[in-house]
């Protein structure tokens, strides 16, 4: 194969980074060969420990056990805070950049620790103790940090629903991790327009009396329904609550937050995080990935709602006292500047964000990214979905000035922290590739069989060991993850992507191997999708599928058959549409609706998504076998119905 492109480490870029390519190979190795050695020293360097551990690790994957630093004791709010206030309280520990140019905010660590303390002060009042689930559905405001990091100070776990799910959404969640107590806010902001966040909580949990706490931020300060039994509010509460409160001794192995995700099959699942493998290593692999240096200003533009606002915007840098850029906004308001204007504003030598937003900002072209001098930016990273070379190019060479290096990093929600990518000065960029593995991570990839392939391949990519910062189990349901995650490949976890791993030990990430589908960076299940649509009286039966699509990466399409006698019609089609909008959220929204007669089913009546998946892209000469099909006139059907649309 012709080599591809490659962008060597500059040796003034080595020069001053934390870790050079003889670093990183030694300590990999060290990491693999020596891992309680290595992970015990780590743990030394990165945590503040009120007890140190017994046993640095203990697991069986084929149990399903995993456990680190047994015994240790912590608190992550005293390691994201108080560890920090001699030296650094008065560096900003929040910029805060509203929905709106020029709304802005700056707390520093002093302020958000005390901040921190009154909130854990009133949900101890209001009776939230240890191991207590608090659902949190918030804009992008400091609140938010301040609300999971109060949780974390008394040894609540929470479980944070990204806003823009729906009322629905969020009901299942906070019934499905007995969550009694909500943080939310009056309304959030996103391009102009007001998010009714209370207003959904009130129709979340709507008869569900479990819940007894309601804590309402007032952002926007619209009016809201109150219920005083249950309704407080933030502000009014966190001024009469005391600004100390000792931090709780958890143990490295308490539950520190639950976090639901969607998986090829089912209902979202309540991935669990516990306490000290996890601050490990999102605080380590913040430092070395994005080559952190004392003092820089750091911006991730990801929501709190996802893993990544978990472990980049609030867990990883304040652990390390970074200065970390909170974002309500969007890229493109009020226009496709918006990323490049904070920049300069806020002097971002780090920017973290996702290639759909790099995609959808290169087509409105240069000028907007040159009116702005960028010139405090040293790293650029993405992570989400793969990066296409084209935009990988241009995030380096227009945004980035061919001055910074890109870090691609490839992790999940399960896997709490990076696991592959590449570190500023030890490792050679090639565009698309999310190079090589973190330290303690060891990716190997398997045929379908799950035989361990060896050298440059392709196949599906497991992690043979576990990681500190690996999740635990799922919420209520230990045998769901034995089943999802560590059966398919016994004693290995999978993680349901496909990779290519070339010459040089690269790993280029393909894309999901099951029915997850991967929509602007966010995960959905098509099965999800699907129980949405067939809620629908005039559904029979729907069957959902990605495609390839410019600016998302995938697109959602979806195959509907109606119950006999119903027409298809445009009315019906924007009803479905809305459907999915409701019982999802605006995430989830179909791009393509095909009426479908009838779907390629084999002969014991399971869906063939491979047949499904070849119409929607439009690869129609390359469907493969039919010949195992109930009805193989199905498919030309589809076919028809396809070119009619
Ligand atoms: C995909 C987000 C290619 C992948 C942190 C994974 C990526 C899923 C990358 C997890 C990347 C994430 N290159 N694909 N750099 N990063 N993915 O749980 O399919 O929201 O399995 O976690 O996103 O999505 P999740």
């Amino acid at each position: 194969m012709a080599a591809e492109k490659q962008y060597p480490v500059p040796p003034e870029t080595a020069e001053h980074a934390l870790l050079t390519r003889e670093e990183y190979d030694r300590m990999y190795r060290q990491s693999l060969d020596d891992p309680d050695t290595f992970w015990s020293e780590q743990a030394e360097q990165f945590i503040t420990w009120f007890r140190k551990w017994d046993r640095v690790s203990n697991n069986d994957l084929t149990k399903g056990q995993i456990r680190w630093f047994e015994g240790g004791k912590l608190n992550v709010s005293y390691n994201c805070l108080d560890r920090h206030l001699e030296t650094h309280g008065d560096r900003n520990a929040i910029i805060w950049e509203g929905d709106e140019p020029g709304n802005t905010r700056h707390i520093t660590y002093r302020e958000l620790h005390e901040e921190v303390c009154r909130l854990a002060n009133v949900l101890k009042d209001r009776g939230v103790a240890k191991g207590d689930r608090v659902s949190i559905y918030m804009p992008m405001i400091p609140e938010a940090v301040v609300a999971m990091l109060a949780c974390t100070r008394i040894g609540a776990v929470h479980s944070i629903v990204f806003g823009g799910f729906s009322p629905h959404a969020l009901r299942d969640r906070i019934e499905d991790a007995d969550c009694r107590t909500v943080i939310t806010a009056d309304q959030g902001l996103r391009s102009g327009k007001p998010v009714p966040l209370k207003e959904n909580v009130e129709k979340a949990i709507d008869g569900l009396d479990s819940v007894h706490t309601v804590v309402t931020v007032r952002h926007t300060g619209n009016e809201v329904t109150w219920n005083p039994d249950r309704d407080i509010w933030y502000q009014e509460s966190l001024a009469e609550a005391s600004p100390t409160c000792e931090p709780e001794e958890m143990d490295a192995e308490d539950p520190l937050f639950i976090l639901y995700t969607s998986g090829s099959t089912g209902k979202p699942k309540g991935v669990l995080h516990t306490t000290g493998g996890y601050l490990l290593q999102a605080s380590m692999t913040f430092k070395y990935v994005f080559d952190y240096h004392d003092g820089e200003v750091y911006w991730c533009t990801a929501d709190v709602g996802w893993v990544t606002g978990h472990s980049y915007i609030v867990y990883g840098p304040l652990s390390n006292a970074a200065t970390s850029l909170v974002f309500e906004g969007v890229p493109t308001y009020p226009d496709a500047g918006r990323f490049w204007q904070v920049i300069d504003d806020h002097k971002v030598n780090i920017f973290y964000t996702a290639p759909t937003a790099i995609r959808s900002l290169m087509g409105q072209g240069e000028e907007l990214v040159k009116k702005y001098s960028r010139k405090s930016l040293r790293i650029l990273g993405t992570v989400g979905e793969p990066i296409n070379p084209e935009a990988w190019e241009w995030y380096y060479r227009v945004v980035g000035d061919e001055r910074c290096r890109i870090v691609d990093t490839w992790w999940q929600t399960e896997t709490g922290a990076i696991m592959i990518s590449a570190l500023p000065g030890a490792i050679d960029l090639k565009p698309g590739s999310a190079t090589l593995p973190f330290f303690g991570v060891e990716p190997e990839l398997v045929d379908n069989e799950g035989n361990i392939l060896d050298g440059a391949t392709d196949g599906n990519l497991c992690i043979a060991r576990a990681w500190p910062s690996m999740m635990r189990t799922i919420y209520g349901d230990h045998e769901r993850f034995m089943n999802t995650y560590l059966t398919t490949y016994a004693g290995k976890y999978f993680t349901g992507d496909g990779a290519r791993r070339d010459e040089d030990g690269y790993y280029w990430i393909t894309g999901r191997v099951d029915d997850v589908l991967n929509v602007s960076g966010h995960r959905m299940g098509t099965a999800e999708i699907e129980s949405a649509l067939v809620l629908h009286d005039a559904v029979a039966e729907a069957a959902v599928v990605g495609y390839p699509h410019d600016l998302k990466g995938q697109g959602i399409y979806c195959y509907v058959t109606l119950v006999k006698g119903v027409e298809p019609n445009e009315g019906l089609h924007k009803e479905l549409t809305d459907l999915v909008r409701k019982e999802i959220g605006p995430i989830a929204k179909p791009d393509v609706i095909q009426w479908a007669p009838g779907l390629p089913k084999t002969r014991s009546g399971k869906i063939m998504r491979r047949i499904l998946r070849k119409v929607a892209t439009n690869e129609l000469d390359s469907l493969g076998d039919t010949s195992t099909l109930a009805d193989p006139t199905v498919v030309d059907e589809l076919i028809t119905n396809r070119a009619n649309q």
